[in-house]
């Protein structure tokens, strides 16, 4: 699949502007970034960019949205560099490379359903997937979006979940928090189980899952117990990409570079690995 890059060099950097932020949760905001000319690069749903402010330092982040002139990155306040970028205010510049990783595979799920399970902040990479196939909604089946987070504060993304994913045709999105809190009257609970009690159907479907190691490796086992078969199960190990360019030797499993052959991988594919993913 062509990355759609239309930079002369992935690993220099572009200067680009923070143009809008928007708090999503307690701890993400996702900034909107952009040049003077447009998005710096052109990237497909699931691949990240390396994003560097100084003097603090880089990292690497999925890309939550390609928009037609910025980029959307959902980041969250977990480090030094993230409690950086958590202060930026519009105008501030950053600098940015990309993109990396293999992204989803858009055009083999073409004509299937397709079934989105995110926990977290898992559903930034995701949201790119999801609004591509909204984007193009006619080569795509039906659309089930399952989201769950701690609380309903840690939900993101809310005006996307509630008002507008839901009027999409052929669509249901599903929401869910891990404990019953006051005003909430939609479904508690941990995002597998409620996975099961939906029991979508593995027949013309792919799933694509996202979130917290823990919860991918439960979605995954539901999935098996739904006769979803391997090849129809994608997930994606972004939270592995470090160097993005096989250099830095910390993301491999076994012999394979997740950076370098990955991020996303089907679940046949993550079997004939050494099962430290
Ligand atoms: S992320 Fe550095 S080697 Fe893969």
């Amino acid at each position: 699949m062509s990355n759609g890059c239309s930079c002369e060099n992935p690993l220099v950097p572009r200067i680009v502007k923070v143009v809008d932020i928007i708090e999503e949760t307690p701890d993400v905001k996702t900034f909107h970034v952009t040049t003077d000319e447009g998005i710096p690069f052109r990237v497909m749903p699931g691949q990240l960019a390396m994003v560097s402010m100084l003097p603090v330092g880089e990292g690497m982040f999925s890309v939550s949205w390609q928009a037609e002139d910025h980029l959307e990155f959902a980041i969250r306040r977990v480090g030094v560099l993230t409690d950086a970028m958590h202060e930026v205010w519009p105008g501030q510049q950053w600098g940015i490379r990309g993109p990396y990783g293999n992204g989803f595979p858009v055009e083999k799920c073409k004509g299937k359903n397709m079934l989105f399970v995110a926990g977290g902040i898992g559903l930034a990479p995701l949201r790119s997937f999801i609004k591509y196939c909204f984007l193009h909604r006619q080569d795509y089946g039906r659309i089930d979006i399952l989201y769950g987070a701690r609380s309903y504060a840690d939900l993101c993304f809310k005006r996307e979940l509630f008002e507008e994913w839901p009027a999409q045709p052929d669509t249901t999105v599903y929401t869910t928090i891990d404990r019953a809190e006051e005003g909430w009257n939609g479904h508690v609970g941990f995002v597998p189980t409620y996975l099961e009690e939906i029991g979508p159907q593995p027949s013309g479907t792919v799933a694509v899952i996202c979130g917290p190691p823990i919860m991918i490796k439960l979605a995954l086992k539901s999935m098996e117990k739904l006769g979803f078969e391997d090849e129809q199960v994608i997930t994606t190990l972004e939270a592995r990409m470090k160097c993005g360019i096989g250099k830095c030797g910390r993301c491999n499993i076994g012999s394979e570079f997740i950076c370098l052959d990955g991020p996303v991988f089907d679940l046949a594919q993550l079997r004939r690995l050494p099962p430290e993913w």
